[in-house]
């Protein structure tokens, strides 16, 4: 995650570029950039490190410039220098990048055929040279965008300066948030209120494949298609931008549409995108490790038992996963060689501390994935595995089960290969699958139409049932758990299989039974599960994935597909639709979906 800023002023920006950076430096501060029209036409100033070195070279090289760009950096692609530092020149063109270009190796190859050649080890650059080669062509500066951006696969958001175009910055976003700053007689591009903040309170939130070109007075915006669009301007509480809801009803809604963004942050920690291998913080001996004993309540329990599925899989290495009010009272046989991982989102929940701490007193050495890295598990565990996704609002965890299945994920290929199980090149195959997830999150989150209309019909059920095999047991039980605590309806999570042992006598005409199955292993079974229960007059939605819905049996009531993926990242994918069907039948039915009744975001007591 990279913060961006751009304006298009009417005095001096150098100071203001430094302060919405400063405001950004939560997204990263691996090295910070700035560039802007000079009268020798576009100069760049960068540092490696915090914003503060910048503010060096600056004194130093002042900037003299009243329209420019600024980042601040978080290293994925390429080490934290300044060669690799943002903003990026290719020809014409200058810019700062927000976000991973997936396809961005095989268009590096592509552009050095043309002649072109690369400064940096960043993706980034790449962004550059696609768009200087398409301004080559003779093509107006939003034309050129688009053909560029129909190239990229990934998600990004950029901000962009043409020589040549000195009242003009182009901005972009896929799956990284990118906002317009509407201010007297200058505008900002930013990505968040909150780096706009200082300059204005009037802001517009870019959509999911939005590009937009603003000059001193306007924002021409685009939809993904080149359509021209409008966005709303809404007036924020700058000081609140952070945890600003932007263009959504529910801190939940808007955190449900973080993901792909949340997730790219935290595989960002776990991967190293160049060499496609992972890079797990800390040491531990996933060779030597006899077992791994996970502890957690509610969501983080749920993803632990995701993480049981991919580590045992991938990695032979034996998971227990248990709510940790259980573990804590029930004097469990412990190893000493065995490692435990505390997982919660806030850190603080006391069940889980105190699951904690008792495996920490039998010697065990102890691991912590958590969100609020300043919280007291992090602090007590000998190795802590941050989720990277930012503050979590809405009482009903959403972006961080995702961010806490991708560090397992990440785990569970370290383990295989440290264990022997995978071989490197298997190692780069998985990683690489790993980072196209935020894209395919994007894409299941496009599913969002679809659900609101079947939410209509959920909201009236008393019970609804969810299905699933494999991973995606744990992911049904993460959607009955959603919709109880948002919506108030009474919903179980099964095992497909288990289906036929009780719970198939809940089935009547009146139940929706939501069954998630994306095409493998496992579907010819959960397909199976699915004549169970239409055959007995159950309302069947089916999600899946294209090839699932080809090879389905006919008579579900809605057949929901996802975006097609490896398994490995299923539980990613799948996700987004479970999240949003709760979050409309809430919606639907009028409840409080920040705010559950009785419900607490954090729970310090037993
Ligand atoms: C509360 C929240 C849940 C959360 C659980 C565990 O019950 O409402 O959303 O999953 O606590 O919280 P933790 O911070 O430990 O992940």
């Amino acid at each position: 995650m990279c913060g961006i800023i751009g304006i298009v002023g009417k005095k001096s920006v150098q100071d203001r570029l430094i302060e919405s950076l400063k405001r950004l430096e939560y997204r990263g501060y691996d090295s910070a950039g700035i560039a802007g029209f000079t009268d020798r036409g576009v100069e760049r100033r960068r540092a490696a490190g915090k914003i503060r070195a910048l503010e060096e070279v600056l004194a130093a090289e002042p900037l003299n410039a009243t329209v420019g760009i600024g980042h601040t950096r978080w290293a994925t692609h390429g080490g934290p220098s300044t060669r690799n530092a943002h903003p990026h020149t290719s020809g014409r063109v200058t810019l700062v990048h927000n976000g991973i270009i997936e396809n961005f190796a095989e268009l590096r190859e592509g552009l050095k055929t043309k002649g072109y050649s690369f400064e940096s080890e960043t993706d980034t650059e790449v962004i550059a040279a696609l768009l200087n080669a398409e301004l080559d062509k003779g093509k107006a500066p939003t034309d050129a965008l688009k053909a560029t951006l129909d190239q990229l696969a990934g998600a990004y958001a950029i901000g962009v300066l043409i020589a040549g175009e000195e009242n003009l910055i182009l901005g972009a976003r896929r799956g990284s948030p990118l906002v317009v700053g509407y201010g007297e007689g200058e505008m900002f591009l930013g990505s968040d209120a909150l780096a706009v903040g200082p300059f204005t309170n009037r802001v517009a939130y870019l959509e999911e494949g939005d590009f937009v070109a603003i000059d001193h007075t306007s924002a021409r915006i685009f939809d993904a298609e080149g359509r021209p669009a409008e966005r709303a301007v809404r007036t924020v509480a700058a000081s609140a931008a952070l945890v600003e809801k932007g263009n959504y009803r529910h801190f939940m809604e808007k955190e449900i549409h973080d993901q792909p963004e949340g997730c790219q942050h935290t595989i960002s920690g776990y991967v190293d995108a160049l060499s496609d291998r992972t890079r797990i913080p800390g040491e531990v001996d996933f060779a030597g490790l006899e077992r791994i004993q996970i502890v957690a309540c509610g969501t983080s329990f749920i993803a632990g038992m995701v993480g049981k599925y991919l580590i045992e899989t991938l990695a032979d290495l034996p998971v227990d996963v248990e709510i940790a009010s259980e573990f804590r009272y029930r004097q469990p046989s412990l190893r000493a060689g065995a490692l435990v991982i505390a997982m919660s989102q806030s850190g603080e929940t006391a069940d889980t501390l105190a699951a904690l701490r008792y495996c920490q007193a039998k010697g065990m050495k102890s691991a912590a994935i958590v969100n609020a890295q300043e919280s007291t598990m992090a602090r007590e565990v000998d190795v802590v595995w941050p989720i990277h996704c930012g503050p979590e609002i809405g009482v009903a965890s959403t972006k961080a089960f995702t961010a806490q299945v991708s560090v397992l994920i990440a785990l569970s290929v370290a383990a295989a290969r440290a264990r022997g199980r995978i071989d490197e090149a298997e190692e780069q195959r998985l990683v690489r699958v790993l980072l196209e997830a935020p894209r395919l999150i994007a894409e299941s989150i496009q599913l969002e139409d679809a659900v609101r209309g079947i939410a209509v019909e959920v909201a009236k059920a008393r019970d609804v049932l969810y299905l699933g095999r494999g991973p995606m047991y744990p992911l049904a039980l993460e959607g009955a758990l959603k919709l109880k605590e948002i919506s108030y309806i009474h919903a179980e999570g099964y095992a497909a299989g288990e289906l036929k042992h009780g719970p198939i006598a809940l089935v009547d005409e009146q139940t929706p039974i939501v069954i998630l199955a994306p095409f493998d292993s496992y579907f010819e079974k959960s397909a199976s599960n699915m004549s169970e229960v239409m055959a007995r007059g159950g309302q069947v939605i089916f999600i899946t994935d294209p090839d699932g819905e080809r090879h389905a049996p006919a008579g579900a009531k809605v057949v929901v597909t996802a975006p097609r993926c490896d398994p490995l990242v299923a539980p990613l994918v799948m996700s987004a639709p479970i999240q949003l069907l709760a979050y409309h039948v809430a919606v639907q039915k009028g409840a409080d979906v920040d705010q559950p009744r009785n419900l607490a975001k954090s729970v310090t007591v037993e």
